[in-house]
């Protein structure tokens, strides 16, 4: 593994004011990207398609997907691999002819016999599709931004999935705020309304999760050796992530208005636990004291990737404020 090259790809992630130029120099970057960095970008979609996989699995018609700054097309490979249907042709996008090429090529070995497309200019499909967006937030100039947004809208299905960052999380919100007039969303909030992290006085709040990491990460040799020279730890996987459908591509939708989503990471204190929930009412933070309610107690201590509370039983009057 050429460890300092991938120093040098996250430094480049890393240090971005929200615009990057083409970095995919050669096959070894989408190598040694695809081996790293992507693959925590896998753990973070993995979490998401299983928190998805009911809301999934009652969408219908869908016959393509589109892959939008598809990298070495890790969101295709986690849809097709948990999505929950059969491989439909695949459309994948980047500014960079290598990474689709690359992108195709792991595609077909992983799925063989799925039908895949290049295509650096896109144009907007005919057919039903579900776009897959993940990890582009930060690099993409107004144009692109538009044009991403415009897909999103004409899409059946949307699940973009970025990093945990205020940045990255507070443009996906207010994609998010753009599309629920026409898409329902499905997560990680299950409310239609205007995002709460974007109300007045939120600025230093964000919408974002913590995946967790496969058990056997925490044995491996090479993940240490990773965790070491990228100083990641690697416990830590924050994440924001979006999920809409319109309408009429999904039966049955409910909406949830009696739940409180946890985000971020409740701080254990002794005695109680300070959290930060988003409801239908806009964000809302406390403390919750375990003398009310020892479950509600436990989970905001070890909270799981989405926690979803009784919004009555987690907001008490006395130490909560909206
Ligand atoms: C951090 S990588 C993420 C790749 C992949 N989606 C993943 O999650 O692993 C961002 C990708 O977006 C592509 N990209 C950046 N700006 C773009 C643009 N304006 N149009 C198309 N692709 C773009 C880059 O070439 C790169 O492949």
């Amino acid at each position: 593994m050429d460890w300092d090259l991938i120093q040098k790809m996250r430094q480049g992630f890393l240090d971005t004011d929200g615009h990057l130029p083409d970095y995919w120099h050669d096959e070894r970057w989408l190598s040694a990207y695809d081996q790293t960095l992507a693959q925590r970008i896998r753990w973070k979609w993995q979490a998401v398609l299983q928190v998805l996989a009911e809301s999934l699995a009652g969408v219908h018609g869908i016959s393509r997907i589109v892959d939008w700054g598809c990298g070495t097309g890790m969101a295709t490979r986690c849809f097709l691999e948990l999505g929950g249907r059969p491989a439909p042709q695949v459309t994948l996008h980047d500014r960079s002819p290598g990474a689709m090429r690359f992108a195709a090529q792991q595609i077909q070995r992983e799925f063989p016999g799925t039908r895949v497309e290049l295509m650096k200019k896109l144009q907007v499909p005919v057919e039903p599709f579900v776009l897959l967006a993940s990890h582009v937030l930060s690099e993409l100039d107004d144009h692109s931004y538009g044009e991403l947004k415009k897909l999103a809208a004409a899409a059946a299905l949307v699940i973009w999935v970025e990093p945990g960052r205020t940045l990255e999380s507070r443009r996906l919100s207010a994609v998010r705020d753009e599309l629920r007039t026409v898409h329902h969303i499905l997560g990680p909030c299950r409310h239609d309304l205007p995002c709460g992290a974007l109300k007045d006085g939120r600025e230093k709040d964000w919408c974002h999760f913590f995946a967790p990491v496969p058990r056997e990460v925490h044995q491996s040799a090479f993940w240490r050796e990773f965790s070491t020279r990228m100083k990641i730890d690697l416990r830590s996987l924050p994440v924001a992530w979006l999920a809409t459908v319109r309408p009429q591509y999904r039966a049955g939708i409910q909406e949830f208005s009696d739940e409180a989503l946890i985000l971020g990471r409740p701080r254990a204190f002794k005695g109680y636990c300070r959290w930060l929930a988003c409801t239908k009412e806009g964000l809302c933070s406390g403390d919750f004291q375990k003398k009310h309610d020892r479950t509600i107690d436990e989970a905001l201590r070890e909270p799981e990737f989405m926690t979803i509370l009784p919004r009555t039983q987690l907001i008490r009057k006395d130490d909560a404020s909206l």
